[in-house]
């Protein structure tokens, strides 16, 4: 059986984020699960701020196009990101707004399995911007965002030296949101 083939999509590429931390446990953990999981750098990707009128002027930036063959690649994503002010951060929305002007993120999104993890070092652990990031990735863009999901607390002390969530708990927590979405990418592979 080939290795499924996750994108994964961190919401953050601030030095030191907790969410890229977050985004490497996950790899690390999908790695040791069979899977071929790739990070996504979406600051790497340079799109400005959605316009229209850039739009109309210049067309889709290359770093959209970039992130749409990421998603194309992909047989399954996982989002992993902050929360703002109780919602996604914009480096995420506006990186997927953009892709979403492209006819072609249809087939790229539509009907991929998605699960999404937040990391914040609040008591929440950023589980409120998860609701809108659902409503966000499956109303509009069809992905198939599913129920499993981890809000990581306190995360400035979640993790260890060598990059592990630090609470055994937690950390099982985190595999299972990883096996029930590779799990269902093998059942939808049929
Ligand atoms: C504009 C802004 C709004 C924030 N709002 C929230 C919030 O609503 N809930 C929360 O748990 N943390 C909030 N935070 C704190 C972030 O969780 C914290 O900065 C976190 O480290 C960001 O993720 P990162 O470490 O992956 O970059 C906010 C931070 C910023 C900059």
């Amino acid at each position: 059986m080939d290795p499924l083939r996750v994108l994964i999509v961190p919401g953050s590429a601030r030095t030191g984020s907790f969410n890229l931390k977050l985004a490497h446990a996950a790899g690390s953990l999908l790695r040791e699960l069979g899977a071929e999981p790739v990070v996504s750098d979406l600051r790497a990707l340079e799109l400005p701020i959605y316009d229209g009128d850039l739009e109309a002027a210049e067309g889709v930036p290359d770093g959209a196009r970039a992130l749409l063959a990421q998603f194309a690649w992909a047989q399954a994503v996982l989002v992993v990101s902050p929360e703002y002010n109780a919602f996604p951060p914009p480096l995420l929305m506006n990186a997927i707004d953009w892709v979403s002007r492209l006819a072609e993120h249809k087939a790229a999104m539509n009907g991929k399995p998605t699960a999404l993890l937040s990391a914040s070092p609040g008591m929440l652990g950023g589980i409120r911007s998860l609701l809108a990031l659902r409503q966000f990735l499956s109303l509009n863009l069809g992905m198939l965002v599913l129920p499993q999901q981890l809000g990581v607390s306190q995360a400035n002390k979640a993790f260890t030296d060598d990059g592990r969530l630090a609470d055994d708990k937690q950390q099982q927590a985190l595999q299972g949101v990883l096996s029930a979405l590779l799990k269902t990418t093998r059942a939808l592979q049929g």
